[in-house]
């Protein structure tokens, strides 16, 4: 059956495009098994996607044929935002909302349609792509490697809590996120701006949030909380949005962490202080924890700090080299001929990478490479994430082994990429 793929401005509120894009809603609510959409999730959906200028793709059933109507039966969506690389903030193809029927499976929608999208982020001048999965097995194909982690930690907050000779460099209070949101987003931007893997947050994130909308819920989170550290002069450089979550899992009551985003490590500590003082719980459960988070090695006690779970996070596909590599640190002066192969071709090439004082230049050659991997292997070190030695030892990288020892040299990079934006 001939499928009818279309692409949607959600600006466009054409009495053509508006019942396709109502559709668009319900196809992907269900594709995640979330309840059928209310008027408010509808308004709000539309305002996000104008926001952030969103690509709504899908795939509809030809008109006439059983099941056919504005319910696509795959979706797709990306929008444009931006990676900090480490050097630079690049622009990134930011792609979510996969669905496909599963009466649809394994019949190559999802291949066009990332396709396509792929295709048109680079006729774009877009140089990155990234996504997060919940299947590890897919995207690889498509030249996405995995890039950076997320821990999901809960940290008991009873009387064990106790931090090394910590002194809080300011204080804390609590405040309604809905009216410290900008100085939510300002300690957002400074951590993006500084932090190597940080993705730029969607528009959806102010809803959120601020509990004006929760999307499970279809209606405002009247139980979210927030609290705003502020420093010795009383400017803002950190925030924590939480939520109490009852005394069915832990008896001693517990808080699940929404955002926490500090300036610097002492406040980040400032803000673990203040959840770990907050009366009638025990256990403090958040997602978002960096694999190399302080907060453990401060403890008194380390037990105090328990991993549930290592998440993989943001997944990256490189589809400009020059640019990409361009955008990102480096670690010691020399050169290879990289050799990138990539079934999708917009990576796939030699090029030359010379690195002088952490800068790299990066040019297309006819040469024959001395280090070669494919699309995937190069999104999963390109923010120094993991090792090449490591990429090599599972057989991922080729060439001598004095031309991957340069490249590990050239490309390893100290600490982890993190991002604290899902999508
Ligand atoms: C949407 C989805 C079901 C696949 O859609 P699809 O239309 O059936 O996929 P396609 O038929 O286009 O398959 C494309 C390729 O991926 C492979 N593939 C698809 N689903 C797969 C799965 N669950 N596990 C392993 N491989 C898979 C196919 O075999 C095919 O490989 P090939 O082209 O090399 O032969 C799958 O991507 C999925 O479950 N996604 C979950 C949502 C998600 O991860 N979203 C991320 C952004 S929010």
């Amino acid at each position: 059956m001939e499928l009818t793929f279309r692409t949607l401005d959600p600006r466009d509120d054409s009495p053509e495009t508006t019942p396709l894009l109502k559709g668009w809603l319900e196809g992907l609510l269900r594709g995640f098994h979330d309840a059928r959409p209310k008027q408010e999730a509808w308004d709000l959906f539309v305002r996000c996607m104008r926001e952030d200028a969103a690509i709504v793709r899908g795939a509809w059933l030809p008109d006439g044929a059983f099941g056919a109507g504005p319910v696509p039966v795959a979706t797709y969506s990306s929008l444009d935002g931006s990676l900090n690389a480490g050097r630079r903030e690049l622009a990134l193809r930011m792609i979510t909302d996969v669905t496909v029927s599963p009466a649809h499976r394994r019949q190559g929608l999802l291949r066009r349609m990332i396709s396509d999208d792929l295709a048109d982020a680079v006729a774009r001048g877009v140089p990155l792509a990234a996504l997060t999965v919940s299947e590890t097995t897919i995207y690889g194909r498509f030249g996405f490697g995995l890039s950076t982690w997320r821990q999901r930690i809960e940290v008991d907050t009873t009387g064990k809590f106790a931090l090394r000779d910590f002194v809080d460099p300011g204080r804390m209070e609590l405040a309604e996120a809905s009216e410290v949101w900008p100085m939510m987003q300002g300690n957002f931007a400074a951590f993006h701006e500084r932090s190597r893997g940080s993705v730029s947050r969607p528009s959806f994130y102010r809803p959120w949030l601020t509990g004006t909308f929760d999307f499970q819920e279809q209606g405002p989170n009247t139980r979210l909380r927030a609290a705003v550290h502020l420093d010795a002069a009383d400017e803002p450089d950190g925030h924590v949005v939480y939520q109490h979550m009852g005394y069915d899992d832990v008896p001693g009551g517990k808080v699940k962490v929404l955002d926490l985003v500090a300036a610097d490590p002492a406040v980040h500590l400032a803000l673990w202080r203040f959840l770990a003082d907050i009366d009638l719980c025990a256990r403090v459960e958040w997602n978002n924890s960096a694999v190399d988070d302080p907060l453990v090695w401060a403890l008194t006690d380390a037990a105090c700090r328990k991993v549930l779970k290592v998440d993989d996070h943001i997944w990256v596909r490189v589809l400009d080299v020059v640019t990409a590599l361009e955008g990102r640190p480096w670690a010691a002066d020399g050169s290879v001929v990289l050799g990138v192969s990539d079934p999708l071709g917009h990576a796939a090439g030699s090029f030359r990478v010379t690195v002088k004082e952490g800068e790299a230049s990066v040019e297309p050659v006819a040469d024959e490479p001395t280090v070669t991997l494919d699309a995937e292997t190069l999104g999963a070190l390109y923010l120094g994430g993991v090792g090449v030695g490591t990429l090599a030892a599972a057989g991922r990288i080729g060439g001598s082994g004095d031309a991957v020892r340069t490249w590990a040299a050239m490309a390893d990079l100290p600490g982890e990429p993190f991002s604290l934006t899902s999508f």
